[in-house]
């Protein structure tokens, strides 16, 4: 499967969610992670530890690459035009749009979705991330609006959870992360969420 991220808006989990979910499909099969960002995040991320048990690359070498893959995952970074949010889209078979719970308005993702309804192609689907827990409102009230616009999500939200900068700081993912005893239950959380997403992610290719 080819799986693409995107929004117009940075600093929304493209990159964690990429690398993440790059790393649950690799479980599947052979997987590669094509770093579409100008600014190489998921590409120092992979450089600053023991590597990723998946492949790594920049989009100049997908053409060579890909065939040898079963699943292409792209991050992409901010603000896409039009054109290249279509491009992204046709060339993909989902598009995931990672939001943060922060109202609808604010944060580029309306423009986002409003866009992508315009091509009238529903095969995205917004991933809900950094949800504070509960009783923080917030995740629960943005995932209603959306389904209320009948906006597709994830049945999963993924948290809003510290352990996510410690694993960009050492380079690794949170499954692989070395966490203090009391820590691996928040590792546990992280590392299900994006499970139950890539579950998702390949029931939508059948
Ligand atoms: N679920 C999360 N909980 C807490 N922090 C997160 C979570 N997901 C991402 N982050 C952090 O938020 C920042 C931005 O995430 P990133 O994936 O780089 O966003 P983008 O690629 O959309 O710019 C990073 O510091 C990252 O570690
Ligand atoms: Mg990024």
């Amino acid at each position: 499967m080819i799986i693409a991220f995107a929004n117009n808006k940075g600093g929304v989990g493209k990159t964690t969610s990429a690398v993440h979910l790059a790393a649950c499909l690799q479980l599947t099969g052979p997987t590669l992670l094509l770093d579409g960002d100008d600014t190489r995040n998921a590409t120092a991320w992979s450089q600053k530890g023991d590597g990723f048990p998946f492949k790594v690359a920049s989009i100049e070498q997908a053409a060579k690459l890909s065939r040898n893959y079963e699943h292409t995952i792209i991050d992409t970074g901010q603000r896409p035009s039009e054109d290249e949010l279509k491009a992204l889209m046709e060339g993909c078979d989902l598009l995931i749009i990672p939001a943060v719970p922060a109202g609808l308005d604010n944060d580029g993702l309306s423009l986002t979705i409003n866009t992508l309804r315009k091509m009238k192609n529903d095969a995205f689907r917004v991933l809900l991330t950094k949800v504070p827990p509960p009783p923080e409102p917030q995740g629960r009230e943005l995932r209603a609006a959306l389904l209320a616009e009948g906006v597709p999500l994830f049945s999963v939200d993924i948290p809003r959870l510290n352990i996510f900068d410690k694993a960009v700081e050492a380079g690794t993912t949170v499954n692989k992360l070395i966490v203090p005893k009391k820590d691996a239950p928040r590792a546990a959380r992280a590392w299900g969420a994006y499970q139950t997403v890539a579950k998702e992610v390949l029931s939508h290719g059948k």
